[in-house]
């Protein structure tokens, strides 16, 4: 089908999912409606991102309402593979994006970047989309998956688009879904960091060291919520920077509960 899309001079849009539709995801469609011909969604519970020990089993799933969302936003082209289509008996071959794939959340979550850009590389070879669409939610994804269509040459364009908040701030996840009341409270400790930092540059603080102190004592308030990370690193490399610089991005990541969240925000020089 692509070949036809594309033989007929249209531009391809390409939303990879993992379900339980959020308004997120439907920005990320509608970024795709505007600028191209012809949008392929995919719905896939990628198994090989998840590690051992986390919620794969109780990611939430919501198909049949993920259907009638998609068909609101016009989406042309589903697709919807099983486990064995993705990855048939017997795989061993990897996409590893090296170095990047360790850090910030591939640090917590060993061998999560390769899963993801293993699949996406594979999605991508089906789909041959001329443009894929990610949000900054997943600031370190984005990286990821940029370096990887560079090293690799792939033919896609990649989009990034903004985080999708609720009205108290906090950014919309499939997993806030297993929030109890309370801990839905607690959660907005992630946004209140990144306000708490943003404030701060505003003000004049450039030292990496000082913003992530106010950060953490943000969070020492709110000692319900686990800290994983706070780090203010640069958007494409994801390494952490002495001084807020052009690129800097202030990424966070915590466990409410058993709930792991993360958020991030890119940071104004001056
Ligand atoms: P998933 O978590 O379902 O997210 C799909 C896309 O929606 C990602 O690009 C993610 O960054 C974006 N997204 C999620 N929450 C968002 C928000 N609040 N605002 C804007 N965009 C948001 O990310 C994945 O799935 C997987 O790793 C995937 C890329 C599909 C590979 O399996």
């Amino acid at each position: 089908m692509s070949r036809a899309v594309r033989r007929d001079g249209k531009r391809l849009g390409f939303v990879p999912t993992m379900g339980a539709l959020h308004e997120g995801h439907l920005s990320l469609l509608s970024a795709a409606r505007a600028s191209c011909d012809i949008v392929t969604a995919s719905i896939f519970v990628n198994p090989t991102q998840f590690g051992p020990n986390e919620d794969l089993e109780k990611y939430p799933r919501s198909f049949e309402r993920d259907c009638e969302l998609l068909e609101k936003e016009g989406v042309d082209v589903l697709f919807a593979p099983s486990v064995e289509e993705m990855y048939p008996a017997g795989a061993v071959t990897w996409v590893t994006v090296e170095e990047l794939s360790g850090k910030l959340d591939g640090r917590s979550r060993p061998g999560h970047f390769r899963g993801v850009t293993t699949i996406v590389s594979k999605l991508f070879h089906v789909v041959e989309p001329d443009v894929a669409f990610f949000g900054q939610k997943d600031a370190a994804q984005v990286a990821i998956i940029r370096r990887m269509v560079r090293d690799l040459n792939l033919p896609v364009e990649i989009a990034a688009c903004p985080i999708v908040r609720e009205v108290d701030g906090l950014a919309m996840s499939s997993r806030n879904a297993y929030l109890d009341p309370q801990q839905r409270k607690q959660a907005l400790v992630l946004h209140r960091s990144l306000m708490r930092v943003e404030k701060r540059v505003d003000e004049g603080e450039r030292k990496a060291a000082k913003l992530v102190a106010a950060a953490r004592e943000e969070f020492g308030r709110e000692p319900a919520v686990r800290l994983d990370y706070f780090e203010i690193v640069d958007a494409q490399s994801l390494d952490p920077l002495e001084d807020v610089s052009k690129g800097a991005v202030a990424a966070v990541a915590a466990y409410v509960g058993p709930t792991r969240l993360i958020d991030n925000l890119v940071l104004r020089e001056g």
